[in-house]
């Protein structure tokens, strides 16, 4: 297997805690973690979602981690490269297993028309650049069942009818992530601008979405710098920040 470079150097792992974001949030203020620190639980009681959702995880059965990043060398108007980043890692690292995996914008990871990973990235900033990342990620690994009023959910064991060792499966995503994060530092960012267009849930097909003014029907053309949604509709190009424009059918 190949060698990661600095994730996982530091595993902090918690038997049991609200968020591992907070967790992570909380580490930044009181101590000084390096990048590449990974905060893991097993029992995760306060997962969070995007806004105000919450993230179901049943205890011991799926991926519950934070990344701690420190991605100085990026502007801050290029800060949607990494949720970029991380999608791509998960993707990639899913890809070994499923077909039919996509990135569904900003940050959702898809088996078909079902989620089974999610994405939270809580960034700082310093002056014009980013200074610190802690991206969260919910993995949905072993469950069979779930119980939240979560629209889609499904998890590998879904899929393919086999469990998994998540110390292994641990071990085979931060490599995809990190393989992704250089690709990102040693400035590959068109290469991951196309990866990510290349992988995106819905792009360059006809659907119907649903905004502010009702039901219309368009394409997803692209993502903005900012990491906004630009879909061509019959009038022209809109675009969309998270939570303005659902995706119907
Ligand atoms: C979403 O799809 O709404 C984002 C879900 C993110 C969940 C992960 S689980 C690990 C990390 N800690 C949290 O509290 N949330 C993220």
């Amino acid at each position: 297997m190949q060698k990661k470079l600095f994730t996982s150097q530091s595993i902090i792992r918690k038997n049991k805690i609200n968020s591992t974001n907070n967790f992570a949030l909380e580490l930044l203020k009181s101590r000084n973690p390096a990048a590449g620190t990974v905060v893991l639980t097993l029992n995760q009681t306060k997962g969070r979602g995007q806004q105000t959702n919450s993230w179901e995880s049943e205890s011991g059965k799926n991926l519950t981690i934070s990344i701690i990043l420190r991605p100085e060398f990026l502007p801050i108007t290029q800060q949607f490269h990494i949720s970029m980043l991380i999608s791509l890692g998960v993707y990639d690292y899913l890809c070994n297993y499923l077909e039919n995996v996509s990135i569904k914008w900003p940050n959702d990871i898809y088996v078909g028309d079902k989620k089974i990973a999610g994405i939270l990235i809580e960034n700082s900033i310093m002056g014009s650049v980013l200074s610190t990342s802690v991206c969260g990620i919910g993995l949905n690994v072993n469950q069979s069942k779930f119980i939240s009023d979560a629209p889609n959910p499904i998890s590998l064991l879904n899929c393919t009818g086999k469990e998994y060792d998540l110390e292994t499966e641990l071990e085979k995503l931060l490599i995809c992530i990190e393989k992704r994060y250089y690709q990102l530092k040693n400035d590959f960012f068109m290469q991951m601008e196309k990866d990510y267009l290349d992988k995106l849930y819905w792009h360059n097909e006809d659907h119907s979405f649903e905004d502010e003014n009702g039901l219309f029907t368009g394409r997803i053309v692209g993502i903005s710098n900012w990491g906004q949604l630009r879909i061509e509709a019959e009038e022209g190009e809109r675009i969309y920040n998270f939570k303005e424009v659902s995706f119907i059918k």
